[in-house]
């Protein structure tokens, strides 16, 4: 019995509009775009929307420092993330952006309806203020020394050596990253969604079947440790939408930002008279799904289904929750090259190449998706160009010369055929689960079946027998369906590849159904080769290119100005030569190793660095350095600090200064 046909709406996160896209990213997109175009191909009314998520402070901070306005930030980055989506066959039915007409109407609405049902409340806060920039402070913005190890350049939020969390203004010395100002404390009323009140509301949305397991029990934890109320409001400057009934406060990006989806999908009904209501009203019979990433779990499956709630609409049928993306086994990094953009990829291979490599890791469960660059050569190289194309490049070269482009009637494997056929539903089930990965190895298997009987049968010698003409064609006609029915399966992961096979084999674009038909008495085109080899060059060429890009912002930590320094700032550091003499790990402390320096005085110097995981003790003994001379030593958990050794990058990746080995210890940098 045929599937009723579904109304389906699904959505991406929006990418902030304030950085590339790479390769992070792409894992949801392609991720996302598999699934929408196989629903397609089933014949569901499957709609994808996406927009930029333009609002927040760094975009403002941004645009200030290109001397550019937040308007045109946003559309400029908006325009370079539609190309490079559109690259990768990444199809949006509609790409929007979160600073529109239609997500103010919403976010408005949406905000009044919560606040009329008792939803917002207001209370006034303490926050760090910058005086010379005017702003209020967001933790990432303030950096000052843990309040409970004492460690140096923490951000306002934890503290990376101890892993201790607390409030921006219980650093001691703060310092605005923006301006390396002291901010003040200073009071200003916030507007809250009242979280708590969703607890029961919540236990049961979040155990009703539309999160992985692994989603629900993490937010069954949260829940059972108690709600907070939600900080949902900014004050000027921000860029963002003014909170009506709130002149001077704007809404949080992250108010705004998922309303973006309702947005998007609005303006896409207004440019093609769908219905808006029909998809959003309240016990809608259409289905709605989210597809994010696991850092963004609480925003989509707390506060948006309370929010949607509160305000009357209908909650997500589902939120699909993938992980992070991991190269050759390590967090993507810049300095390895493999902080890699699209562009930066696109400039080297081919955009199916990676749709099939994260298709053939993509599973149901939220875990990492690891881009082994080894594997991934072998990987495409194997299965798409030797076991796919290369079905019907061995058989078309004969029937385009033998037999000017015409298949044959008879089918010289029906059986084969037929378990080609049957496949359809098993495959279909795995991508209707997000089990992509199972969906390609079954879609293999049945190449690896294709390809034996081809050696079986082997055209080849049969083309060079007397009287075989019939044989050949059937032969090769059986092949090429073959090879049809694999393309129809493979076209939501490879949509170029399949538009290529449709065009050279004459037919419209595959649809799902097309697996139950075999092409008879048809003439197809020429040839063209439908994949070249994924080359290790090309990937390395690809590498030492992203070994030149820059680290992309988000919304709230972007660094986007380092404060002037005079000369005489500068002259104020003393900066010297070391040796490092001994070196040690710290118990307790995750990133920090104890070096001891002789630093020419004479007298061993200690200090704490967080170099530890990217330096074994051993490596550093013997190591010139630099060191920090005059920094006031800090007394630590782990004992006293006398300065700081210079080392440059961030996260995982932070390396030692080198100096020539012809400099001595206490020798003065300069
Ligand atoms: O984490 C991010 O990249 C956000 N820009 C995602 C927003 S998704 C949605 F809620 F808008
Ligand atoms: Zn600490």
């Amino acid at each position: 019995m045929p599937t009723p046909r579904r109304d389906i709406l699904v959505t991406s996160a929006l990418p902030y509009a304030n950085g590339q896209i790479h390769l992070g990213h792409l894992l949801e997109y392609i991720q996302t775009d598999i699934w929408v175009r196989f629903q397609k191909s089933r014949g569901h009314n499957c709609t994808y929307v996406c927009a930029s998520d333009a609002h927040g402070t760094a975009i403002m901070l941004k645009a200030q420092n290109e001397g550019i306005t937040p308007e045109a930030l946003i559309e400029q980055v908006k325009a370079e993330h539609e190309r490079d989506f559109a690259a990768f066959g990444v199809n949006f039915d509609h790409f929007h952006s979160t600073h529109s007409e239609e997500n103010r109407v919403l976010s408005e609405l949406i905000y009044e309806r919560c606040r009329d049902n008792g939803a917002i409340k207001r209370t006034t806060i303490q926050q760090l203020f910058d005086t010379e920039k005017g702003l209020f402070l967001a933790d990432r913005y303030v950096k000052g020394e843990c309040p409970k190890c004492g460690a140096l350049d923490q951000y306002g939020d934890n503290c990376e050596s101890c892993s201790a969390t607390y409030e921006a203004y219980e650093l001691k010395n703060p310092i605005s990253t923006l301006s390396g100002s002291a901010p003040v404390l200073k009071d200003s009323e916030h507007l809250f969604f009242d979280l708590p009140q969703f607890q029961d509301f919540l236990k049961d949305w979040t155990t009703s079947g539309r999160l992985q397991p692994q989603v629900a029990n993490k937010l069954a934890e949260w829940l059972d440790s108690g709600l907070m109320p939600w900080d949902i409001s900014r004050d000027a400057p921000y860029f963002g939408f003014e909170i009506p009934d709130a002149p001077g406060k704007y809404f949080y990006v992250w108010l705004d930002a998922p309303i973006g989806y309702l947005a998007s999908f609005k303006a896409h009904c207004d440019n093609t008279g769908m219905d808006f209501e029909h998809y959003w009203k309240k016990d809608s019979q259409a289905e709605v799904y989210h597809f994010i990433g696991k850092d963004i779990v609480n925003f989509h499956c707390l506060f948006w289904p309370s929010m949607l709630s509160c305000a009357d609409f209908r909650t997500p049928s589902a939120v699909n929750v993938h992980g992070f993306v991991t190269v050759n086994g390590a967090k993507m990094s810049k300095s390895r090259g493999t902080f890699i953009q699209a562009s930066t990829y696109l400039a080297h291979l081919n955009p199916e190449y990676l749709r099939y490599y994260y298709a053939s890791k993509l599973n149901s469960r939220v875990e990492d998706t690891d881009l082994n660059l080894e594997d991934f050569v072998q990987k495409v190289n194997s299965d798409m160009v030797g076991k796919v194309v290369n079905i019907a490049s061995r058989s078309a070269g004969f029937i385009s010369k033998r037999f000017d482009g015409q298949l044959s009637e008879t089918d010289a494997n029906p059986e084969l055929s037929a378990q080609f056929a049957a496949a359809s539903d098993s495959i279909a089930a795995l991508y209707e689960a997000r089990e992509f990965s199972a969906a390609l190895r079954e879609i293999m298997a049945l190449a690896d079946d294709a390809n034996a009987w081809i050696a079986e049968v082997q055209p080849w010698v049969v083309a060079k027998q007397e009287g075989q003409e019939q044989q050949l064609q059937a032969l090769c006609s059986t092949a090429l369906n073959l090879f049809r029915t694999l393309v129809i399966y493979l076209q939501p992961v490879v949509p170029a590849l399949a538009a290529s096979a449709s065009d050279f084999l004459k037919v419209p674009e595959f649809k799902w159904d097309d697996a139950q038909t075999r092409l008879t008495s048809h003439t197809i085109g020429q040839f063209k080769p439908l994949m070249q080899r994924v080359e290790m060059d090309s990937v390395n060429a690809m590498i030492e290119a992203g070994k030149q890009v820059t680290a992309p912002a988000t919304a709230e930590t972007a660094q986007d100005s380092t404060p002037e320094c005079t000369i005489d700032d500068f002259v104020k550091i003393d900066m010297r030569v070391a040796r490092i003499d001994q070196c040690e790990q710290v118990e307790g402390a995750k990133k920090l190793l104890k070096l001891t320096l002789d630093d020419g005085s004479g007298k061993p110097r200690t200090v704490f660095s967080g170099i530890r995981g990217i330096y074994e003790p051993d490596q550093l003994v013997g190591r010139l350095c630099i060191v920090l001379a005059n920094l006031k030593p800090r007394k630590m958990k782990f004992g006293l600090s006398e300065g700081m050794v210079l080392a440059a990058g961030e996260d995982q990746d932070v390396f030692l200064l080198d100096v020539d080995s012809q400099a001595e210890p206490g020798m003065r940098v300069s």
